[in-house]
């Protein structure tokens, strides 16, 4: 792009305001460093942009907007771009957040990006607010207020999370999808001319195109002109020079550092960019108090910028311009403790001849959100960590998060992981095709949680061989083992093994036995008494040789005897007719034993399943690491408590090639049979 360069500049403190710059060319080609650029103009090379791009979402606010005009917005925004459609359209019978959902994931899906949205009304998303210590922007019900004011706190929220640098707004009222690509390419532009980390650019339409018995280009809006004009004579009160600098005070179309974002002060309503600026005033000038030291040293930077393509919106009616945005826009001015008495006068004058107040009355204040940087990121992304992947398009995807460090800073992500059948093949028990990708989660350092039926012998030989030293679940969730000092904080344990840690959830093995014993005497009986029932065999690992483990399961004689090692729970192939094999079941249950069947044998124990462990660790890392999101991989019925306690459940297939039947909400399916399925979905997670 080529940027015609400003003349014109006001520097008030820490805080420097640049004059309109017009568009010379919007695309000014390839580099070329024999070129010398005039001394008018001012080149940012493609490639510069294209940085910046991938640094940058851009929140679309929308609120029932017309959705073929949706899908034109969409089309133009830049593929680098991270976009979040932050709406707060219409639900109930005629569901048109649905219909935006539906068209973004279509699009996403087509276009090969993933991106969010979210409905304003969401509770998780109030919930997450109000616990990160942000409860300003929630109304009575408890919810988020209307406003897009609200949804762009939100989106910059949203846009930390994602650790973006930079974050930009388009309404999606825009009928030239042209200009609305033009607008991401101007803040791009201007963010790669910065020079400070704090930085706002704010579009100015070169016309405002309005049917007036023809076309007609109108270059500017009323409330714009006397906001501006207000606006200007704070700054020339401020600068002690006159000054018609400022051209974009009621910009909706304008893009931030995020790091400025997070500091400036908010207006509800159409207060908002007016209020932007004047936040930006009242913190970095050094007129008020400084509250920002680091901004204030670096500097605070205003680009303004005019474009080649107008802008043409839905025209919403002229009362609504003036009440809801003239009013406000003034009212922050009015009564920002940087507003002379002057100026004051001038907008009471205004706003009584547009007949928004009457003689001798004050504007009403305006609501004022505190600066998003209030809220504590790392409540608020382990509040919605539960949640998150709703907010994402396409479904199904592993959620954009970026090594251990997860989406923002703060989360960590835990897998946890079932061995036979998922980590292992399950018919020749191999992890083989899983390997590579398993050192790349270590290398990301995800602690890499085992939880399965197998006893903790076959697990410690399994860790040894992965060198995986991460806490791990035994025997289908009837102990939980921690390496001693893996985590910082202190927690309770029922007793040490070794270099564990334990925490026990199940009854003993002997226990296990007794009870089982106990009910296997009453099926029998009951079985003998009536015959039509059919016959029931039982086989248990604790009764077998070793060779007769190794026979059943296909392990090898090594693999097998540590298979027999039981502490809490006993593993049986059950054979028979259906309804003994019913009969049966139904009486350990009765007897208070769990049983769980993973494909092939049945996992009996007392009190435990592995989604309890599963959530009895969580805590340990959510206290240890703050925010967490859990993955769970498993094939079969006895992963399905795991599956539901972890954030987001993931399915291998099984050795036919298909899924087995799991009742688990929001389960993703992967293509591949044990380690090769947990090998695919494993490289989305780390990627
Ligand atoms: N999320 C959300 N929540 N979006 C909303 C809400 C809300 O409560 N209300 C409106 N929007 C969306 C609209 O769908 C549209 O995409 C965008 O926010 C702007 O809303 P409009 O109601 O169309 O505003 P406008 O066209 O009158 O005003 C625009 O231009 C002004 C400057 O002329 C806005 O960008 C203003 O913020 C700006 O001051």
């Amino acid at each position: 792009m080529r940027l015609e360069r400003t003349r014109q500049t006001e520097h008030l403190g820490s805080v420097s305001i640049y004059g309109v710059r017009r568009v010379l060319e919007l695309d000014s080609g390839a580099k070329n460093p024999q070129i010398n650029e005039n001394a008018e103009v001012q080149k940012i090379e493609r490639e510069a942009i294209d940085e910046i791009e991938k640094k940058m979402v851009i929140v679309l606010p929308i609120m029932n907007e017309d959705v073929k005009v949706f899908e034109g917005v969409l089309s133009a925004m830049p593929h680098e771009c991270f976009i979040i459609v932050l709406s707060n359209s219409q639900r109930g019978e005629i569901d048109t957040f649905r219909v935006e959902q539906d068209i973004l994931s279509r699009f996403c899906q087509t276009t090969k990006r993933q991106a969010l949205i979210v409905h304003q009304k969401d509770p998780a998303m109030a919930r997450a607010l109000s616990e990160a210590g942000y409860p300003e922007i929630l109304g009575e019900d408890g919810l988020i207020r209307n406003g897009k004011s609200e949804g762009m706190i939100l989106g910059i929220l949203l846009s930390k999370l994602l650790s973006k640098e930079y974050v930009g707004f388009i309404d999606t009222d825009n009928y030239i999808p042209g200009a609305a690509l033009e607008y991401v390419k101007h803040y791009a532009a201007a963010f790669s001319l910065a020079k400070t980390p704090y930085v706002m650019t704010r579009i100015q339409w070169r016309y405002k195109p309005k049917i007036m018995g023809e076309l007609y280009f109108k270059k500017w809006g009323r409330v714009s002109e006397i906001t501006n004009k207000h606006l200007n004579n704070l700054v020339s009160a401020m600068g002690k020079f006159e000054t018609d600098i400022l051209k974009t005070g009621n910009a909706g179309e304008h893009a931030m550092s995020l790091a400025l974002a997070e500091r400036l002060n908010y207006g509800t309503g159409y207060a908002v960019e007016t209020e932007e600026l004047i936040s930006i005033l009242e913190q970095f000038t050094g007129m008020l108090p400084i509250t920002n030291k680091d901004a204030s040293e670096k500097g605070v930077e205003v680009f303004q910028t005019e474009t080649v393509n107008p802008h043409l919106h839905a025209d919403k009616g002229d009362e609504h311009v003036v009440l809801e945005m003239m009013q406000p826009s003034l009212s922050v001015i009015y009564h920002s403790p940087l507003c002379q008495e002057k100026t004051r006068e001038l907008i009471l004058t205004e706003l009584v001849e547009a007949g928004c107040l009457e003689p001798g009355q004050e504007p009403p204040p305006v609501r004022l959100m505190p600066p998003p940087q209030k809220a504590d990121m790392a409540r608020f992304s382990g509040s919605l960590s539960a949640d998150l992947h709703r907010f994402f398009v396409p479904e199904g995807l592993p959620l954009p998060v970026a090594g251990g460090r997860g989406i923002g800073e703060q989360v960590k992500k835990v897998v946890f992981t079932d061995l036979d059948g998922t980590l292992l093949h399950p018919g020749t028990y191999s992890y083989t095709p899983a390997l590579a990708t398993l050192r790349q989660v270590q290398s990301k350092e995800i602690p890499l949680v085992f939880c399965s039926s197998k006893t903790r012998g076959e697990q410690e030989m399994l860790r040894q061989e992965l060198g995986v030293g991460d806490p791990f679940i035994t025997e289908n969730g009837a102990a939980v083992f921690i390496p001693k000092g893996y985590f910082h904080r202190p927690h309770s344990y029922d007793k040490v093994v070794g270099d564990y840690t334990a925490l026990e959830l199940g009854i003993s093995y002997q226990e296990v036995k007794h009870k089982l014993g106990q009910v296997l005497d009453e099926v029998r009986a009951k079985l003998l008494k009536n015959a039509w029932l059919g016959s029931l065999t039982v086989s248990c690992f604790g009764d077998m040789s070793v060779e007769e483990v190794a026979m059943e399961t296909g392990l090898n004689l090594k693999a097998a005897e540590l298979a027999k090692q039981r502490e809490y729970s006993e593993t049986m192939k059950v054979q028979g007719g259906k309804q003994a094999v019913e009969l049966f079941l139904v009486e350990l249950k009765k007897a208070g034993l769990n049983h769980a069947f993973g494909g092939r044998f049945y996992t009996v124990s007392g009190g435990n399943d592995k989604g309890k462990a599963v959530k009895l660790l969580t805590e340990l890392y959510k206290l240890n690491f703050g925010a967490v999101m859990t993955f769970g991989i498993g094939d079969s019925e006895n992963d399905t408590p795991m599956l539901t306690a972890v954030d987001q459940p993931m399915q291998v297939q099984n050795q036919s090639q298909r899924w087995t039947k799991l009742k688990v909400p929001q389960l993703v399916f992967v293509r591949g049979i044990g380690p090769e399925g947990w090998s695919r979905c494993m490289t989305e997670l780390v990627a």
